[in-house]
C-alpha cells in the first residue's frame, strides 16, 4: 500500500486536506495524525473491522485496548454507561488535553477497542488537527500511538513513516507534537481512582481534583506482566531497538566501557557531562534539565539515535522527584530487560 503524506497547518488545518483524511477514515482506512502528546494512528472507533486494522498495522497484541478520541463530553458519554462526578471534574479541568479517563464501556463500543474488557479509555485531544479530523469524520476515533507495537512513540510524521509507512493509508504531517510524551491515564471504573500511566498531567495535579484517594500503580515494582491492570503497562514498552541503559551518574563510565568494545554509542545527558571523550564512536545529545522541555525532545532524540545506527544508548537518569515521574516511567520501560 502507498502511504500518502499530506502536509497540514498545525494551527489552522486546511479544510480540504482534513476532508480527504476524514473520507479515508469513513471508508475504514487508517490515518496517522498529530495530537498535543504524540502522533496517533486513527480509525473509526465504532467499526470493528477498521480498528482491527490498527492492530495489524502496529503488530499490537489483541489484549491491549486502545484509547477512543472524542471532541465533546456528550460523545464521551455515549461510550460509557456512567459519567461519575470525578469524570465531570477531570474533564472540566483538562479536556481538551493530555488526560485519558477509563470508564465502564457502553454496548456500542466494539470488543476490539476494549480488548474484550469491561472498560473503555476516552480522551479529548487539544491539537487543532486532531479536533478538526474528529469533527470531519463525524465519529469517535480509536487511536493508539502511531508506532510499531512496543517501540518508541512518534513525535514527527517522519517517525510515523519510518515505522508504519506502507501499512497505512495516510499521514497528516502537522509538524512535531508539542508535548512529546503520551497522555496520563486515570481509571475511574472502580471504587477508587487509579493512575495507570503517568503523563503530562501529574499525580499531584490529579489529587487537586480527585483528593488523596488516588492510587498510583507502580508497574516497575510488579513482577508478572499479566497481573497488570492494563496490558499497555508492560514493563518493557516504548523501547528503542537497541539496548538502552539508565545510569545514576552522568553515564560517562558506561559510555567508556561500551566504546572500549568499539561500539557506537548514543549518550543522552541533562546538561553537560563531566567527562567528554571526543571520539567518533560517541554521539552525545545534551537535553534540557527541565521536565517539560526534556519530554518534548526525548522520543525524537531516541529516534535520531536509532536512525544514526548506534549499538547502544546510555541515558543519564533524571532526579527521582515528582516532576520527573512521567519521564522516569518511560525511561525505565525503555531500559527494561
Ligand atoms: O497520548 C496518548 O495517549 C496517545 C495519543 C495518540 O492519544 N495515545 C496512546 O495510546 O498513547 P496507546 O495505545 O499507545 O496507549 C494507550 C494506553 C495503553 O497503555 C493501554 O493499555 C491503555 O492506555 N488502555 C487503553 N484502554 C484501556 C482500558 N480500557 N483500561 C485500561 N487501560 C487502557
Ligand atoms: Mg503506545
Amino acid at each position: 500500500m502507498k502511504t500518502e503524506i499530506a502536509a497540514v497547518d498545525a494551527e489552522h488545518p486546511q479544510a480540504d486536506v482534513i476532508a480527504r483524511a476524514a473520507e479515508v477514515l469513513r471508508r475504514g482506512g487508517l490515518v496517522a495524525f498529530p495530537t498535543e502528546t504524540v502522533y496517533g494512528l486513527g480509525a473509526d472507533a465504532l467499526s470493528e473491522a477498521a480498528v482491527r486494522r490498527i492492530f495489524t498495522a502496529k503488530g499490537r497484541p489483541a489484549n491491549n485496548p486502545v484509547i477512543v478520541h472524542v471532541n465533546d463530553v456528550a460523545t464521551a458519554q455515549t461510550l460509557t454507561t456512567v459519567w461519575p462526578d470525578a469524570a465531570r471534574r477531570l474533564a472540566e479541568r483538562w479536556w481538551p488535553g493530555p488526560l485519558t479517563i477509563v470508564l465502564p464501556r457502553a454496548a456500542q463500543v466494539p470488543d476490539v477497542v476494549t480488548a474484550g474488557g469491561p472498560t473503555v479509555a476516552i480522551r479529548m485531544p487539544a491539537h487543532p488537527v486532531a479536533r478538526a479530523l474528529i469533527a470531519a469524520a463525524g465519529r469517535p476515533l480509536a487511536a493508539p500511538s502511531a508506532n510499531p507495537s512496543a517501540r518508541v512513540s512518534s513525535t514527527t510524521a517522519e517517525h510515523v513513516r519510518r515505522g508504519l509507512g506502507g501499512r497505512i493509508e495516510m499521514i497528516l504531517d502537522g509538524g512535531p507534537t508539542p508535548g512529546g510524551l503520551e497522555s496520563t491515564v486515570v481509571d475511574l471504573s472502580g471504587p477508587t481512582p487509579r493512575l495507570l500511566r503517568p503523563g503530562l498531567v501529574s499525580a499531584a495535579e490529579l489529587r487537586e481534583v480527585l483528593g488523596d484517594g488516588l492510587i498510583g500503580v507502580d508497574v516497575h515494582a510488579t513482577e508478572a506482566d499479566d497481573a497488570l491492570p492494563s496490558p499497555g503497562l508492560l514493563k518493557k514498552h516504548y523501547s528503542p531497538t537497541v539496548p538502552t541503559y539508565l545510569t545514576a551518574d552522568d553515564g560517562a563510565s558506561r559510555v567508556a566501557e561500551l566504546i572500549a568494545n568499539r561500539q557506537k554509542v548514543g549518550w543522552i545527558t541533562l546538561g553537560e557531562p563531566h567527562v567528554v571523550t571526543p571520539t567518533p564512536l560517541v554521539r552525545l545529545i545534551v537535553l534540557p534539565a527541565e521536565p517539560t522541555a526534556y519530554s518534548a525532545r526525548l522520543y525524537a532524540t531516541l529516534h535520531e539515535l536509532e536512525a544514526a545506527g548506534v549499538a547502544a544508548i546510555v541515558v543519564q537518569r533524571p532526579p527521582p522527584t515528582p516532576v520527573w515521574a512521567a519521564v522516569l516511567d518511560r525511561l525505565r520501560r525503555a531500559a527494561a530487560e
